[in-house]
């Protein structure tokens, strides 16, 4: 089929087979110009490795380490007449580029939250890899069914305490607007921190323990995000905010688990980048245009794969730098006091009208096109392109 974007709102309800795996070629490839990590993991289990930075998260130790890796997200296969996933098609070329490479890669799709997954991962462990030196825990999901209690709790995002009125992006249509959003009640605050909080970590990081395949001395981390105060109210002040200051918290409480034996948690607080969960929250698709706009002539701007390379150059090894809570801050430039006192200068400014010139939300738009496979040089867009692709670790 001749495989076309499918824009609804802050989602694209089509992906590219050949364009994620174009996608995934250019951040192998940016891997390997970099070079050789020394040091970096050996067998890693990355959980939401499909896409964004847990894709890059899996890519980096592969191609940067020669690593082995396992990776666990929830994705949709395609089948005839219907595209899949881009993160099924990313995962089926990662894995396709690493048996080039010869690098181990096995995948399972599935509810990373639940106990059945948790104990096919140990398996698959146990089976393949004996053990894991480093978990990567990436998930993003507006959902979880909680594995005890069989409650499903769903994330909202929202403000705390009062309603928060403030500019955003419909970056679809290009129009700049005020939203207001009103404040979450306790019970919403109780599911974001149930969905995106510390608990699941935890249980991963204990079945993993439980189940002997987590390697003694192994290191375990977590992405956050702080951001500037322009999205306080709807980020680290709101309910998400709440959730992330749960898994930060969580990190403390492994770390002091993981200890004994030489193991560690830590928390990288990542960069404001486009991926399928920033693009779901109010604000920040404005804040991101606004930021990109800045740190590129700067010649500071970074994706996923960036980020992530920096996170293992190092930032992850015993004695490297952590900030006064603890956590590697891989937001650094991102909150450097030139990039964000020109972003607050550019923030009054936007509207409709000159979107085009005072944000990158074409740079935006570009980029959210990529995370499902258009705009890709190198790719017939006009071409046929078979959207039923097994993933090959499945296929035997
Ligand atoms: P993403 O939407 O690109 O990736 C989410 C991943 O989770 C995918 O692999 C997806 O398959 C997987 N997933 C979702 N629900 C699942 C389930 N039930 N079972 C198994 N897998 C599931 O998201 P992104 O942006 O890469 O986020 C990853 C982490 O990084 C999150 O904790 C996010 O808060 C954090 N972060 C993101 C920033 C951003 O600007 N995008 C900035 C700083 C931190």
């Amino acid at each position: 089929m001749i495989i076309k974007p499918k824009v609804r709102g802050f989602v694209c309800v089509t992906a590219h087979p050949d364009g994620c795996a174009a996608h995934v070629r250019q951040q192998v490839e940016y891997v390997r110009a970099k070079g050789a990590l020394p040091g970096g993991p050996k067998r890693v289990l990355v959980i939401g490795a499909s896409t964004g930075y847990g894709l890059a998260s899996r890519i980096v130790p592969a191609f940067g380490a020669g690593a082995a890796t396992l990776g666990v997200f929830f994705e949709k296969p395609g089948e005839e007449g219907r595209t899949g996933s881009a993160g099924w098609y990313n995962s089926v070329a990662f894995e396709r580029e690493a048996k080039a490479a010869g690098l181990y890669a096995r995948s399972i799709n599935g509810d990373a939250f639940s106990d059945a997954v948790k104990q096919q991962v140990v398996e698959a462990i146990r089976a393949d890899l004996g053990q894991v030196d480093a978990v990567v825990y990436s998930l993003a999901s507006p959902r979880r069914a909680h594995p005890k209690t069989g409650a499903v709790h769903k994330s909202t995002l929202k403000p705390l305490g009062s309603a928060y009125t403030a500019k955003t992006v419909d970056t679809d249509r290009g129009v700049v607007s005020e939203v207001t959003l009103e404040p979450a009640s306790e019970q919403e605050v109780a599911d974001t921190v149930a969905v995106m909080g510390g608990e699941d970590w935890e249980m991963w990081i204990q079945a993993l323990s439980e189940g002997g395949v987590l390697a003694p001395d192994a290191v375990t981390v977590a992405y956050s995000y702080i951001g500037p105060d322009l999205t306080w109210a709807i980020y680290r002040n709101g309910t998400i905010g709440k959730a992330k200051e749960d898994l930060e918290a969580a990190a403390g409480r492994l770390t002091a688990k993981m200890a004994a034996s030489g193991g560690r948690a830590l928390v990288s607080v990542n960069k404001a980048l486009v991926t399928q969960a920033s693009s779901a929250i109010p604000v920040v698709p404005l804040y991101i245009s606004l930021l990109y706009k800045v740190m590129k002539p700067m010649g500071l701007h970074e994706g996923c794969i960036e980020q992530i390379y920096r996170l293992f150059e190092g930032r992850i090894s015993a004695g490297a730098e952590l900030d006064a809570e603890g956590r590697i801050r891989l937001d650094d430039w991102e909150m450097k006091p030139e990039v964000q006192a020109a972003v607050a200068g550019l923030w009054p400014q936007v509207t409709t009208e000159n979107l085009g010139s005072v944000s990158d939300i074409a740079g935006y738009r570009e980029e959210f096109l990529r995370l499902f496979g258009f705009g890709l040089p190198g790719v017939n867009y006009e071409a046929e392109s078979d959207p039923v692709a097994p993933l090959p670790s499945q296929a035997s």
